[in-house]
């Protein structure tokens, strides 16, 4: 792991942004929480010092932790996916943004329902600008698992814009206690984004709230 890198969770205030930020601020990273308000983001910020005993995370604006940190993670409702993005295109460039929105329509958040750009990742890559390296991760992963220390039983599926850049999101992915794999170019988010409903619908067929996926018959490390 890279100690020195910082990262950015926009929309960090939120139940799967504030569970990534801890355990990537437990795993040593330096964590930035954004929010459209900057009392909010602190306010956060101090929960989780708290709960991690050392003044580990921060709380800034959206643009500012997006503007301080290395890599940024957006992690924010579709419904204000683009206009999040939209806020933070000048701090990205350059970046490497790991998307983790899923594309869900309510009321109906158990059927896919993918944009026409095909995926979420897609447009975030659209509207960001090919300077940005844009990686999506994280959708399969419930909020629940989030605040433990346990080693999470659900894969995360890594695809997006340049192998490197998919390389350096699967540390941030062991770094947070999870399995993952490289899932190949961004076009393929809209296979992992779509997962999500069909988790979604057997977490309430099944009486769960945690359902995930796991990868079979592949060796981590090996081409
Ligand atoms: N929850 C899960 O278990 C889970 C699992 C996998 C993937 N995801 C995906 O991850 C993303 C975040 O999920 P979440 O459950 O953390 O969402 P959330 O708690 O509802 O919202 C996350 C943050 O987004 C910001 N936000 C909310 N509404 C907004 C609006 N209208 N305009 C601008 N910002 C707004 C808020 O931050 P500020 O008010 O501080 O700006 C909020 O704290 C979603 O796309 C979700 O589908 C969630």
């Amino acid at each position: 792991m890279n100690i020195l890198l910082t990262l950015a969770v926009i929309g960090g205030t939120g139940k799967e942004g504030k569970g990534l930020a801890y355990r990537w601020a437990s795993a040593g990273y330096r964590v930035i929480i954004g929010s459209r308000t900057a009392e909010k983001a602190e306010s956060a910020a101090a929960d989780l010092n708290e709960m991690l005993g050392a003044e580990a995370v921060e709380g800034l604006s959206n643009f500012d932790a997006a503007e301080k940190a290395d890599i940024l993670v957006v992690s924010v409702p579709y419904s204000a996916h683009k206009s999040t993005l939209e806020s933070i295109r000048e701090a990205a460039q350059g970046k490497i943004v790991v998307d983790v929105t899923v594309p869900l329509v309510p009321p109906k958040v158990t059927k896919v329902q993918m944009p026409e750009a095909g995926s979420a990742a897609q447009e975030a890559q659209s509207i960001l600008g090919e300077n940005v390296s844009v990686v999506s991760a994280f959708q399969n992963i419930s909020h629940e698992h989030l605040f433990s220390d346990r080693t999470i039983d659900c894969d995360v599926l890594v695809t997006g814009k340049g192998k490197d850049a998919r390389l350096e999101v699967l540390k941030l992915v062991k770094a947070a206690g999870m399995r993952g794999w490289d899932a190949g170019v961004i076009e393929n988010s809209m296979v992992v984004e779509g997962l999500t409903s069909l988790l979604i619908y057997m977490n309430k067929q099944y009486g769960s709230k945690s359902a995930g996926v796991r990868i079979t018959g592949l060796k981590q490390g090996k081409k």
